[in-house]
């Protein structure tokens, strides 16, 4: 795992945004695994602008969706779906370039059978985008998730549906139920990228990091896997114990060798 402490989330966003140019420069038809929420916008932002500038052509790229609330009608703005086709609009992916689990199918279970193959089918997702909940999750792994779960139906806890609520016109409005890719679908990716801000996570984080594997802070499978990078702010980073390390680490690698 290779922590990154950065001053402000734009450094973080660019950093990101560059691992995701070089991959889609070395693999145009490279597979992206996206993330909803606040923390991965700056990046789409950053590739927004790249594409603008011509410096990439993601016109091959194919992207998975971390996540989807279930129930929320087609063409609702909070819809993951729709998100992700706002932030990706004008960066010429095909129309059909971006799936995500079904969160209208009246077989829920079956719809989300049959995005594990759909992810499977695309030969697997090369770069995740991951954000971090208050609570320790990924994708929607609340506290409590299998460390080798698969896509399925969860319900958010309390917290993440307060935490969510800024995206809504009341609190009341937030799902209770997502697909969610699972943390043993998450971990197949081949690189993940967890992007976090702000002294609201900072706790979380340092669990992640620092902290016990344990299905009580999901996203500390991310220990598991050989390909991480957790990109931080100071403020995220303020609870982690070998942040001078980190730091130590991260200024004498070589510019070039990239995440
Ligand atoms: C969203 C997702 C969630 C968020 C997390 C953090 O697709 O999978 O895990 O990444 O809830 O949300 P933000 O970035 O809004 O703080």
């Amino acid at each position: 795992m290779e922590v990154v402490v950065l001053t402000d989330a734009e450094q973080l966003a660019e950093l990101a945004t560059d691992a995701v140019v070089a991959l889609v420069r070395a693999q145009p038809s490279a597979v992206l695994g996206l993330a909803t929420g606040s923390s991965p916008l700056g990046v789409y932002a950053g590739l927004r602008l790249r594409h603008a500038a011509g410096e990439v052509d993601l016109s091959r790229v194919r992207g998975f969706l971390l996540d989807e609330y279930v129930g929320l009608p087609p063409g609702h703005p909070e819809r993951y779906r729709e998100v992700i086709r706002r932030e990706l609009d004008g960066l010429g992916l095909a129309d059909d370039a971006v799936q995500g689990p079904d969160g209208l199918s009246h077989d829920l279970p079956g719809a989300c059978a049959a995005y594990e193959r759909a992810i499977a089918a695309s030969g697997g997702v090369d770069l995740q985008l991951l954000g971090i909940g208050t609570d320790g999750h990924i994708g929607f792994n609340e506290p409590g998730s299998s460390l080798a779960s698969r896509t399925r139906v969860k319900t958010l806890t309390a917290q993440t549906r307060a935490d969510n609520a800024r995206f809504f016109a009341a609190p009341d409005e937030v799902p209770h139920h997502v697909l969610t890719q699972g943390l043993g679908t998450i971990r197949e990716a081949r690189h993940l990228v967890l992007l976090a801000t702000g002294a609201g996570k900072a706790e979380a984080v340092a669990r992640t990091v620092e902290g016990a594997v344990s299905a009580s802070c999901p996203a500390s499978v991310l220990q598991l896997h050989p390909h991480v990078s957790v990109l931080l702010d100071e403020a995220a980073a303020a609870g982690l114990q070998h942040l001078a390390y980190y730091r130590e680490t991260w200024a004498g690698k070589p510019a070039w060798q990239g995440l």
